[in-house]
């Protein structure tokens, strides 16, 4: 314990690990009097009970209008649930909450209201954000949304109290404090204690509540890891803001499931739900080496990605290696296994991967195509404009097989894509047209193997021969 801001512990000599913890003296006892409310009122007993007499919770939702955000919530917002939204800065956050906001007074009976409190903004910029996502905007569309552009809890709480919304809206909680705690907003204990009472007060009042977080350079939500454990919903907004292409991808949800990843795409009028990321692709496309689609899977749907890698020139020792949409923690052990077991020297190459329209794409599943647009990248082998490549590779440079392929394989088969390379177990369930790849080694031969071939007697649309011919 010490009673200062220390950098280095004087137990251990660590430093940055002394955490600030703040003695709450003041009533109520939120930790206990949430606890309570949570027990009863989500369809808990304070008497165990055995697993065939527990019955589903019976859980009042309100729908905000937009259908991707009701799915991945898992039918609605809960009614006294707490959800808690992160993303980085200028994905869209604000965005989403304003349009939730107006979808909510929308979708569920009249008289339904909705209080956003903005902490980062001025109420004449969220108004102004309102009216440019409301198609055919007119006055009467932004009625039932209350905007409160306050830090202060207590008076955003005083204003709870007065409106009594179905729904409020945090934007965010890093600027959000209690005056009786003497740490300055953002800080751990702030943050923490905002948090909890917020989620009392959602118990307490029967509203929902959404709360914006920000998210750290390490993609962790900022704040205490603390408060993903209060809220019944974490939700993280993701993509690259250069890009159009959004996921909301559910980490945690007390009322449904996280499989289901909510797709949107920025556009002039807001966010626009996205059924299918198959505008993405360009069947068009003139064949060439170091691109390849993979049918990736985004919650219980299969979508298209075209996955790219450039090898260029580099420096021993200095060699870049970036990827963007994919994991760049896999990107190198991949890279290894390549050279390992392709015999391909990379030491002296840079190495830049990307998905196209910018959507994260971080199931192991994807690898194959991203060794197989990293090889024929580096070789220089063109690819048919009609091939994709599903497969996980291990680190003995095996292929992997890869969880519901059938539904890949089909997909893929619907937008076109007639050779699928797979992994060689999976080959028979996908029937004719899926090349079982056993191994890296074996992809590097029949990448080589099929250059010429490849080159000169791929079959070609009369479409792309053309643009096949203007480009070699
Ligand atoms: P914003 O919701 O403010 O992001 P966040 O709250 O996560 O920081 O919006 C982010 C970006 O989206 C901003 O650069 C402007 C852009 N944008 C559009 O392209 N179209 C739109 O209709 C709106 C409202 C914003
Ligand atoms: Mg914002």
């Amino acid at each position: 314990m010490s009673p200062t801001w220390m950098g280095k512990c004087s137990h251990c000599s660590a430093w940055d690990t002394i955490v600030e913890k703040v003695e709450i003296h003041s009533e109520p006892n939120c930790a206990s009097a949430v606890f309570a409310t949570t027990v009863d009122e989500f369809g808990g007993s304070i008497e165990a009970i055995e697993l065939l007499d527990i019955e589903a919770p019976n859980v009042g939702r309100l729908q905000t209008g937009i259908g991707e955000l009701d799915r991945v919530l898992g039918g609605g917002l809960v009614v006294g649930g707490v959800v808690l939204v992160g993303g980085d800065p200028g994905i869209g956050k604000s965005t989403l909450m304003m349009q939730s906001a107006i979808g909510t007074v929308k979708a569920n009976e009249e008289g339904t209201t909705v209080l956003y409190a903005t902490s980062e903004e001025s109420a004449y910029q969220c108004k102004m954000r309102g009216e440019r996502v409301v198609e055919g905007f007119d006055n009467a569309s932004l009625k039932g949304v209350y905007l409160l552009a306050d830090t202060d809890l207590e008076r955003i709480t005083a204003q709870v109290l007065k409106i009594r919304p179905k729904l409020l809206i945090i934007d965010s909680i890093q600027m959000v404090y209690r005056r009786d705690l003497n740490s300055t907003p953002g800080s751990v204990s702030q943050i923490k204690r905002c948090c909890l009472e917020l989620v009392y007060l959602a118990r307490k009042l029967q509203m929902a509540v959404m709360i914006v977080g920000h998210v750290t350079k390490e993609g962790q939500l900022a704040g205490p890891r603390v408060l993903e454990h209060l809220v019944d919903v974490v939700l993280n907004f993701e993509g690259d803001r250069h890009y159009a292409l959004r996921g909301l991808r559910g980490a945690k949800n007390r009322f449904g499931t996280t499989l289901e990843i909510g797709l949107f795409e920025m556009g002039e009028r807001g966010l626009i739900e996205v059924e299918d990321a198959a505008a993405y692709l360009d069947p068009e496309a003139p064949p060439r080496a170091g691109a390849i689609v993979c049918p990736a899977l985004h919650g219980s749907r299969c979508l298209l990605i075209e996955v790219q890698a450039l090898v260029a020139s580099g420096t021993v020792g200095q060699a870049r290696r970036r990827s963007n949409g994919l994991d760049g923690a896999r990107l190198p052990m991949l890279i290894a296994v390549l050279e390992q077991h392709a015999q391909l020297e990379m030491n002296d190459k840079d190495i830049y991967t990307s998905t196209v329209g910018g959507l994260k794409l971080i199931e192991p599943a994807v690898d194959l195509a991203v060794c197989t647009a990293m090889m024929s990248g580096a070789m220089n082998i063109v690819l048919p404009s009609n091939m994709c490549a599903i497969g996980e590779v291990g680190l003995g440079g095996e292929i992997r097989s890869v969880p519901q392929i059938e539904q890949r394989i089909a997909q893929a088969r619907r937008r076109g894509y007639k050779s699928l390379l797979v992994p060689i177990t999976q080959e028979k369930m996908g029937g004719s047209g899926c090349i079982g790849m056993a191994s890296i080694g074996a992809l590097g031969a029949f990448l080589q193997k099929n250059a010429n071939r490849a080159q000169s007697k791929m079959q070609l649309s009369d479409g792309e021969k053309k643009r096949f011919t203007e480009c070699y």
